[in-house]
């Protein structure tokens, strides 16, 4: 295994990134270039932004990796790369990229699940790691409870009926009126630091819902209510600018709203633990995934969890939680040990084929 290199493409959502990764485990390089400053510059990005952006970014983006890793394409084993789920035009540049190299040094393309290459990234990181585990996958699109009994066989115990955790959090963030060029998941993290988590009684979702689906939009609905009752006018005056006192109105908002979304989280997680153990006892490890598993207070709370009930919480750092091509090159990897890959594309096919 350790003489396998990956090249790992993930273009599916805001960040173009691109890792090489051998097969023990050893991370070669890790290159991410973000578009969270045109996000916060422009206040959202549409798919075509998006696209060019990525477009501009991934030959470059590529090249470091490889250049950072000093290998050469043809030292590779296999060219992996973010199939879906994803906006379809940024998935696009990705795949286009590999398949090019692929047709170019004849490699064979492992097409890799963005979610399961959040859940697989945890296998890197802890190399006990068996099958079965239970994973909680938590971004800004996704908000997955997942049984993972082997590699590519994933039972659903819960989702999300509507938003995901990560999307609830950049919209607070926003309307909070906080500098989100570094995202507004952290942004928001931060100012609850200054707030009493206690201040604001927000709702607890789907208690009366007996499962373990998620629901995120009545609670973003709360904040958006909480923060227009209060005057506060973030949107338009940013923190930076906010009086003291409305500073601390707003921490406490964002305290608050993190205390219930980080509960309803534990909530879910507890049933699902619950419901995962009857099903395969012999589970030892909790994983918890994707961009908002980089919060601290996600952190904390889900190892208390895992702890109560016996298992070991396996989090990644947070480089390897939000968006990687680690991630992507390691599922790659994985799949392609088992045997699951394509072949390299014909000479004669056109490069935008998919
Ligand atoms: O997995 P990811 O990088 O991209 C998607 O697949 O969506 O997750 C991005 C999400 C964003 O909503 C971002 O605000 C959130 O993860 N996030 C955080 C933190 N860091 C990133 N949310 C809360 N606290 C954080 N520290
Ligand atoms: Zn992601």
């Amino acid at each position: 295994r350790g003489d396998l290199l990956m090249l790992g493409i993930e273009t599916s959502c805001d960040d173009t990134a691109a890792a090489v990764v051998r097969g023990d485990g050893q991370i070669l390089s890790q290159v991410v270039s973000s578009q969270e400053d045109l996000l916060a510059r422009y206040g959202g990005v549409s798919p075509k932004m998006a696209e060019e952006a990525h477009a501009l970014a991934i030959d470059q983006v590529v090249q470091k990796a490889l250049d950072d890793a000093n290998v050469s394409e043809s030292d590779l084993c296999a060219v992996a790369v973010t199939v879906g789920p994803g906006l379809s035009l940024c998935l696009r540049v990705g795949v286009h990229k590999a398949r090019k190299i692929a047709k170019a040094f004849r490699l064979p393309i492992v097409g890799v699940h963005h979610m399961e290459a959040h859940a697989l990234v945890s296998r890197l990181v802890n190399k006990d790691l068996d099958f079965p585990f239970l994973a909680l996958l938590i971004s800004g699109g996704h908000n997955l409870l997942v049984l993972a009994h082997g590699l590519g066989q994933y039972v659903q115990l819960g989702t999300t009926i509507d938003d995901a955790i990560g999307e609830a959090y950049d919209k607070s963030a926003r309307w909070l009126g906080l500098d989100i060029r570094k995202g507004g998941g952290p942004a928001l993290e931060e100012l609850a630091l200054e707030g009493d988590p206690n201040a604001i009684k927000f709702r607890v979702p789907m208690r009366q819902h007996k499962d373990c689906n998620f629901s995120y939009a009545g609670l973003k609905t709360q904040v958006r209510l909480a923060i227009e009752s209060r005057n506060i006018c973030a949107s338009d005056i940013p923190i930076s600018s906010a009086t003291e006192e409305d500073r601390q109105l707003r921490a406490d908002i964002a305290a608050s709203f993190q205390r219930v979304a980080v509960l309803h989280l534990e909530e879910r997680c507890q049933r699902a633990v619950e419901w995962a153990l009857k099903i395969e006892p012999a589970i030892k490890y909790f994983v918890v995934s994707g961009g908002v598993a980089s919060n601290q207070c996600v952190r904390t709370h889900l190892n208390h969890i895992a702890e109560k009930n016996g298992l070991q919480l396996v989090c990644p750092p947070p480089s390897l939680c939000t968006d990687n091509g680690v991630m992507i090159a390691w599922t790659g990897i994985e799949h392609f040990i088992a045997g699951r890959f394509d072949d390299p594309p014909a000479a004669d096919e056109p490069d935008d084929m998919q």
